[in-house]
Formats: C-alpha cells, structure tokens, sequence
C-alpha cells in the first residue's frame, strides 16, 4: 500500500518515472494512475457514464464532490446485481470511507435528497459519509411549477427539461433571491425569503401563466424545516475549507460532473442546456477550490452519443439503426424514463468538447453497444451551405442546417463484454477507439464494456 502511494505521490509531481517499473503489473494496472485531483466531465449531451466511472474511481478517491447541476441528473451505478440511480448524492457513496459532498454550485430539493438516502439505507448504505454545502441553493414547490408551466407555455423551442425545477432555481440563485441549505436553518430569514418569493411566483404563475396556485407560507416553511430538521446531520459548515484541506493535504479528490459539455448554459447547444456549467472549469467554482490544484480532466465518452429533450443533433439517426441502440444501450433516461436520441460519434462536438475542457484523458463508455454494427459511422465534419466546417458552430440557425458528413468504419462483430485487457481487444475495436483518441487529441485511459464495475478495460498511462 505504502509503494502504491509512494508511486502516486512521486508521479505526481513528476520527477521520478522508474518508480513505476518496481510496482508489480497487477497494482500497476489496477490503480489508476490518476493524480490527486480529477474532474469527470460529460463530453456530449449528458448520460455518458459518469456515474459507472466516478464509482470505479472513487475506490482511490479520498473524496468526491458534486459541484452542479440536481437532481435533473441521472447517474446509474451497477455493482454486481445491484443497480443504483443517484440524482444528487456523489457516485462514490458506496464506498464508506470516501468522503461525498453536494458542493455549493448545486441546487438541491431536500424532499429527493432525503428520499435517496432513505433508498440508500435500504439497500444497506448508510450514507454517513455525505456532506452537503450550506451555500447550495433549495428548491421550492414554485420552482417546479415555474418550469412546467414555461414548458407547456412555449407553442415551439420547448427545451424538453427534466420539470424538477433545475432552471427557475438558478434563475433565483443569479438574481439574488435563492434560498440557500444554510437559510434553513434561520426561521425568520426563511420566513422572510419565502414570503417574498411565494408572492412574487404566484404572481407570475396565476398572472403570466395562467396556473392557479395556492401556496401556503406557513406550511412550506414547516415542510422545509422538517427537511432541515432531518438533514442537520449531513450539512457541513463550510463545505469548501473541507475541499481546501483535501487539496492542501495532496489528497485524492474527484469532481464529478452532471450533464454534459454540449448541456452547458455558456458553451452548449443554447438555449437547448441545463442552467448550470457542467464544463471543467465548472468544477473549480461549483465546489469551491482553485484552478490550480487540478491535475487530470476525464472525459467521460459515449461511443456514440444520445440527446434527451429537445434541441439540434447534428449525427441523430432516424429509424432503425437508432431504435437498435436504444434497445442495445437501454438508452431511456434514467431520471425521466424518456427515450434518448440516438445518433452516431459526433467528432467536431468531440474535438470542440476536448479544448472547452481540455480534456488530459478519456473514458470510452458502452463500447459493448456497438458488438453488432457491421459497418460504424464517426462524423468528422458538418456540411454547411456547401462548405465543410470542422469546426463546431456556435450559431444555431446555422447548426440546425448542418449535415454529417461521415467516415465509415468496419464494425468488430464479437462480444466485448467479458473483455478485460485491452490486448484482447479485436483490431477494429481497436481502431475505432484509436480514432476517437485522435479527434480528441487525449488519450484512452478507461474502456467500459458494460454497466456493470467490473466490466472495464484501464489502460496504463
Ligand atoms: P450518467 O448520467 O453519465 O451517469 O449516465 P446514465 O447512468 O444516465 O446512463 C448510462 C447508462 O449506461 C446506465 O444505464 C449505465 O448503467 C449504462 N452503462 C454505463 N457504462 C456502460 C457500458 O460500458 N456498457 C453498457 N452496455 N452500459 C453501460
Ligand atoms: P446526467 O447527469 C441528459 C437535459 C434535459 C433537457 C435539458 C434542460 O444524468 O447526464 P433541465 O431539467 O436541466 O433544465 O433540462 O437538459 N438534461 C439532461 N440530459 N442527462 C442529464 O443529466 C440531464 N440533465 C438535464 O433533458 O434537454
Ligand atoms: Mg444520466
């Protein structure tokens, strides 16, 4: 254990590389040769498996915080026959000794937390080692009717929100009317906030949007206190000093990010986004550290990619092709239960992904998926107006009208699921992950052949 970390710390700081060849091949190629702080970043449209990878690291980690976004976020954790879906709580609950915390830049409904742990407990985790940021800000029952009813408002360019009040919460965060975890806690700043906003919401909802509504300032704010009452014990003071020490003591954070880079309200297919900043870059300000104690960006990549809700899709597939990998992938939102999109690799969302990140490594996610197609498609290029733009656009009159312009690529035809060593990998698989690290200009560090912990190649650094 001590030459393992001893091989960590001294790769780290980059001075002493032959360290590496005393370590024996089974802890060389079962530690993770990550570095002390890592983000997971969704690289498309959300849903890529970050869950399954924030759980795979995490048994390395000291820490895992998630640092935006709510429960609109939907992370599937398989660990033997066992499926979980968390919303808020950090991926890496499931190991007892690693510390989780829902950092300040995400927006939380107490209700779901609350409802998670109960799950948690009831499939024997206790959930002890959460923590939960005072300054991450609530969500209220008017948020929730807020983002309903613009949705059911909107006659075209619907966004197709997951209606959990993700939007309107953030809306009240940026405008300085947020009700914070800590604000729970002072009944008469509650009271104060929560008169404030139930008139204002009201106002908006019976007057603009034509919804009755009858909120009751007396029991909400006991509604919410009881939430206060029962999540006392999980919210930390300051949830950033206890990322500061991790950082300081050169501990193993991981930042898991929800959503996606193509889902970011500044660099996503807007106004098709979440309001939060899953990016990078997000993690820095969402739980609260500096810039400079990063040291690996993942990003988590689908193999093909899928979209829920509405908004352009430049490689979605119309038909059968597509209705085969939602079967093969089980591709149905795991917070909504909707079917996802489906399309093939999108490369210039890929190669405009990796630099908004700056992405240092991958994980390819659902490789498995595509054992059957005979011949795979990657889009290296949109059409536009008869040119070829490599770049992606940022305009989105102009993105509706982009066409795909495809390679093709000879399908592998054999199962990968039971795959563990990337030797063992058929050439054409092979290939197609060689391309997908070439588009990226990353590396492949991680190869998921299937939801469960186990199925998953590592690649050493
Ligand atoms: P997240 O939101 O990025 O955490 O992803 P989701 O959990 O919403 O969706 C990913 C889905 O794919 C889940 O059902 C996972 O269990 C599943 N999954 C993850 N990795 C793999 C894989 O490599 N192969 C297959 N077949 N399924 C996977
Ligand atoms: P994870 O973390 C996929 C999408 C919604 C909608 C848009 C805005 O599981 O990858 P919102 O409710 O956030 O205001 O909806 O964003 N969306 C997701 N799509 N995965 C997610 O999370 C998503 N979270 C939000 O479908 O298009
Ligand atoms: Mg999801």
């Amino acid at each position: 254990m001590l030459e393992i970390s001893l091989y960590f710390k001294v790769k780290s700081s980059g001075m002493l590389f032959s360290i590496d060849d005393k370590l024996s091949s089974r802890f060389k190629y079962d530690k993770l040769a990550l570095m002390t702080v890592t983000i997971i970043v969704g690289t498309q449209w959300g849903d890529e498996g970050k869950g399954k990878i924030t759980d795979l690291l995490a048994r390395d980690m000291d820490m895992v915080v998630r640092y935006q976004g709510g429960n609109n976020a939907g992370h599937t954790v398989v660990i033997g026959d066992k499926t979980f879906k968390l919303h808020l709580i950090p991926s890496g609950i499931f190991y007892s000794n690693v510390m989780c915390v829902i950092g300040n830049g995400v927006v939380v409904d107490p209700a779901v937390l609350l409802e998670e742990i109960e799950t948690l407990r009831g499939q024997g985790h206790a959930a002890e080692n959460l923590r939960i940021s005072t300054q991450a800000h609530v969500i209220f029952p008017y948020h929730k009717d807020l983002d309903k009813a613009q949705e059911k408002k909107k006659e075209s360019g619907r966004i197709g929100t997951t209606c959990r009040g993700i939007g309107p919460c953030y809306v009240d965060k940026y405008n300085r009317r947020g009700i914070r975890i800590g604000d729970l806690y002072d009944q008469g700043l509650l009271r104060q906030k929560l008169a404030w906003n139930l008139e204002e919401k009201g106002f908006y909802l019976e007057k603009f949007y034509g919804q009755k509504v009858h909120y009751n300032l007396d029991s909400i704010l006991a509604e919410y206190t009881g939430y206060a009452h029962a999540l006392r014990h999980f919210v930390a003071e300051d949830s950033t000093s206890l990322v500061y020490e991790a950082v300081k003591k050169r501990k193993n954070l991981l930042l898991e990010g929800a959503q996606g880079t193509m889902l970011d309200v500044d660099h996503g297919t807007y106004p098709y986004v979440t309001s939060s900043n899953p990016v990078a870059s997000g993690a820095c300000v969402g739980a609260g550290f500096s810039p400079k104690a990063v040291d690996e960006i993942l990003g988590v990549v689908k193999a093909y990619v899928t979209r829920v809700g509405d908004g352009p899709f430049p490689t979605e597939i119309a038909g059968g092709m597509s209705d085969k990998l939602r079967q093969w992938g089980g591709e149905y939102g795991a917070t909504t239960g909707r079917p996802r999109r489906c399309g093939w690799f999108d490369g210039v969302v890929m190669k405009y992904s990796s630099r908004i990140n700056g992405l240092t490594s991958l994980a390819v996610t659902k490789l498995d998926v595509l054992d059957n197609v005979e011949t795979i498609k990657i889009c290296v290029a949109y059409e536009y107006k008869g040119r070829q733009l490599k770049d992606f656009p940022l305009n989105l009159a102009c993105l509706e009208q982009c066409q795909p312009v495809y390679i093709e690529m000879p399908g592998w035809l054999k199962p990968l699921s039971k795959v563990r060593n990337y030797q063992e990998l058929p050439p054409h698989a092979k290939n197609y992950l060689a391309k997908l690290a070439e588009i990226a200009e990353a590396r492949v560090s991680l190869i998921s052949v299937g939801a469960e912990r186990g199925q998953i190649i590592k690649l050493p650094s």
